[in-house]
């Protein structure tokens, strides 16, 4: 089995990542996070405690994981250190983390352009988290943004940060938003880079010395598949590509490294933010499923878009991550329906397609076109053994298997890292 596993959210991010992260991390030797930044909102929850992680792996409760935040990421050094101080409040201080030194940098001016560019599109606002994630991306592949090595050199950083903030002062000033003092932010990142700077390092050498001698690491997606760049609902996604083969560029390692893909899905879907949903549902039942599955946003806290499983998306983005199992998540959220449906194929005016097209112009048109399973009534939340799960939860988990042609590996029915159902028992040698 797998020393290299890959998790990822496989529909629009909320999946329930976290869980199963740091269901693996308690035996990884190694956690690497290899895109997005602090718009992530993972939460971690053991003996009755619950923990939320933005920028930092889920695998910084175990004393012995050493964690890593890639090269792929956006940091926000205010972010990390805010993080782990929270952490230290509730008695999370021992631990091991290392910061890219090549990962870009998320600086003031990124959440206040971010926040500018989406009071500007009015309606058509993506609804992002405001914490600078797009504008970050946008000045590292337009090669003037800064980067987390850069903290360790003074001189070159304040060469940087003059050059950025030159052109970008004038731009926050056309947006009607006050410019930044470069000796302001100087000294503020200088300050940041005395904590988080012992953290900073090569960390692509950290990740392929592990590799190589055969530790367990487990890379660890932010965000989920249709929130993805390229494959996603352009434009209402992230900046990033949380797919499986963002890891070896987001990490500095090979692709021959990776494996064991575990596709993060809940039992249904659901969506913060705006952008097209064909699986929407809303009224009483979109109100029972928001409120048994506390469907409200980690990071913001916005009640979450409820929606029917589609397996339209489940077959898209296992194919594009290289999906190996699934982890169906909150299963027991649907207890206590009469019938659960699932989406099997859109209607684009008449005509049935099987994968997303790609605009939102043409999503929005497409009406799903749904199979009726029955439901189930037994309470499943106990349950740790999938023989004993009720037939009708058996026969719905079978269906996705067949629709999507990924086998099912795990089973969440609770929150708490006990409430896991293991179906692929060469999970379990991870
Ligand atoms: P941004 O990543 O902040 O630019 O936001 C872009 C879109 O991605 C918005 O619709 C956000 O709600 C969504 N998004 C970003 N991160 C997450 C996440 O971790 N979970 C769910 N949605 C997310």
């Amino acid at each position: 089995m797998s020393q290299r596993m890959v998790v990822v959210g496989s529909q629009w991010g909320d999946e329930g990542k976290g869980k199963i992260t740091d269901y693996f991390a308690t035996r990884a030797d190694m956690v690497v996070r290899y895109q997005g930044g602090n718009n992530a909102g993972h939460t971690v929850m053991f003996d009755g405690n619950k923990y939320s992680l933005q920028s930092i792996p889920s695998g910084i409760f175990n004393p012995a994981t050493v964690n890593v935040m890639g090269n792929g990421m956006v940091v926000n050094p205010e972010s990390v250190v805010a993080e782990l101080q929270k952490l230290h409040d509730r008695g999370i201080t021992d631990y091991k983390l290392f910061i890219s030194n090549r990962a870009a940098m998320v600086m003031p001016w990124h959440i206040m352009l971010d926040g500018a560019y989406e009071r500007r599109k009015g309606d058509a606002q993506i609804g992002t988290t405001q914490k600078g994630i797009g504008p970050a991306y946008s000045d590292k592949y337009s090669r003037t943004g800064l980067r987390i090595g850069d903290l360790l050199e003074p001189d070159y950083f304040r060469e940087r940060l003059e050059a950025a903030l030159d052109v970008k002062n004038i731009e926050l000033k056309s947006l009607g938003l006050e410019p930044l003092d470069v000796e302001e932010v100087y000294n503020r990142y200088m300050e940041l880079a005395r904590q988080i700077g012992p953290m900073i390092t090569d960390t692509s050498d950290l990740i392929n010395e592990a590799l190589e001698s055969d530790a367990k690491v487990l890379f660890e997606g932010a965000q989920g598949m249709m929130l993805c760049i390229d494959h996603g609902t352009y434009p209402f996604v992230t900046s990033s590509s949380p797919s499986a083969a963002s890891v070896p560029v987001g990490a500095g390692i090979a692709p021959k490294w990776i494996d064991t893909v575990v596709g993060v899905a809940k039992a249904y879907c659901t969506r913060v933010g705006a952008g097209p949903f064909p699986t929407e549902i809303d009224g009483e039942l979109a109100h029972e499923i928001r409120e048994r599955g506390h469907e409200y946003g980690t990071v913001t806290g916005r009640p979450r878009r409820v929606g029917w499983l589609d397996a339209v998306v489940a077959r898209y983005t296992s194919r594009l991550a290289g999906i190996t199992q699934w982890a169906i998540m909150l299963l027991d959220v649907l207890s206590g329906l009469d019938k659960i449906k699932i989406c099997v194929a859109y209607d684009l005016d008449g005509k049935e397609i099987t994968t997303p097209p790609s605009t939102i112009a043409t999503l929005a048109r497409c009406k799903p076109v749904y199979i009726e399973l029955d439901g189930w009534k037994e309470d499943i939340s106990g349950i740790r053994d999938f023989d004993r799960l009720p037939e009708n939860a058996k026969a719905y988990i079978r269906k996705i298997e067949e629709l999507t042609k990924t086998p099912v590996g795990m089973i969440s029915v609770g929150p708490d890292r006990s409430q896991t159902i293991i179906v692929d028992p060469a999970l379990n040698r991870f």
